[in-house]
């Protein structure tokens, strides 16, 4: 890989070079890309792993999800674009062909093992919270495991909201996973910055009833129901105290329990 200057420095044997495959800009501050799969890349659906680019001589790395499921040939990513961000201002304009840096150690709790048997899963999340869950929406173990899988997605706008809606109907349609997703996944979006058929956070929108009636759902049960969140500090702060409220309890790898958090990694 050459920097600005066209010094060729080797990556470091932590990370893979990957080459970009499909790059789609959603809004102005938000894109998606996938890469190759490095040989011998293992991961489970919906964790992270470290992305970036060579920055003069040192790797410049970023946790990101990773949006697609552990069977495809494919890695996807969907990032926000921060301008000042040292990553993300110059990721959003790769394109396809280029050269992305892949970290070796994929790692995460919003996974299926961290969580205890249920019937209902809950996908809950906020902006580009939702790609963990595009990831596992998409593997055959959920629908497996689940009888019913609701994906929340909550955004300031509607424009936020295209991502989760494509990877959604693409679940549907994928030719490994689209009948039990057709049966089993729902989408429920909300708004809280213009008018949208539903408006608010999910937090309030679990409170006062308003998603169990929107979806016409039982309200939450710690017994059958199952949650992962993603979304900012803020949101998973809010949800956990509202999860144990509830009587869940949170979940890790090593002690699975009935919800898990994870944050959406931003820069
Ligand atoms: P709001 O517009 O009321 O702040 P962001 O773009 O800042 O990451 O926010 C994504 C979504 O998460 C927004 O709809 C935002 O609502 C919502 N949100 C922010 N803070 C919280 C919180 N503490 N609890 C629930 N939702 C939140």
């Amino acid at each position: 890989m050459a920097d600005q200057a066209g010094i060729v420095a080797p990556p470091p044997a932590s990370v893979s070079v990957a080459r970009v495959t499909a790059v789609k800009h959603y809004t102005d501050s938000l894109f998606a890309f996938s890469c190759e799969r490095p040989a011998s890349f293992r991961f489970r659906s919906g964790e992270f792993v470290m992305i970036g680019l060579m920055n003069g001589p040192k790797p410049l790395l970023r946790a990101y999800s990773i949006a697609s499921p552990a069977w495809d040939e494919q890695l996807s990513f969907y990032s926000i674009k921060v301008p000042d961000g040292p990553l993300t201002s110059r990721l959003q304009h790769i394109k396809v062909g280029d050269e992305v840096l892949v970290g070796k150690k994929p790692t995460g709790t919003l996974v299926l093992d961290a969580l205890t048997p249920g019937k209902r899963l809950f996908l809950v999340s906020t902006g580009t919270g939702v790609a963990p869950f595009a990831s596992l929406i998409r593997e055959p173990e959920t629908y497996e495991r689940y009888e019913e899988v609701i994906l929340t997605h909550t955004c300031r706008t509607a424009a936020e909201l295209v991502y989760g809606a494509e990877v959604v109907e693409a679940a549907k349609q994928d030719p490994l996973v689209g009948e039990e997703a057709s049966a089993k996944l729902r989408l429920v979006t909300s708004v809280t910055r213009e008018a949208h058929p539903l408006e608010g956070r999910i937090t309030t929108l679990i409170e006062n009833g308003a998603l169990f009636e929107h979806l016409g759902a039982a309200p939450l049960n710690p017994e059958s129901d199952r949650i992962m969140i993603c979304g900012s500090a803020a949101v998973l702060q809010a949800m956990k105290t509202l999860c144990e409220a509830h009587g869940f309890i949170e979940g890790a790898n090593s002690e699975p329990a009935s919800f898990v958090i994870e944050r959406a990694f931003a820069g």
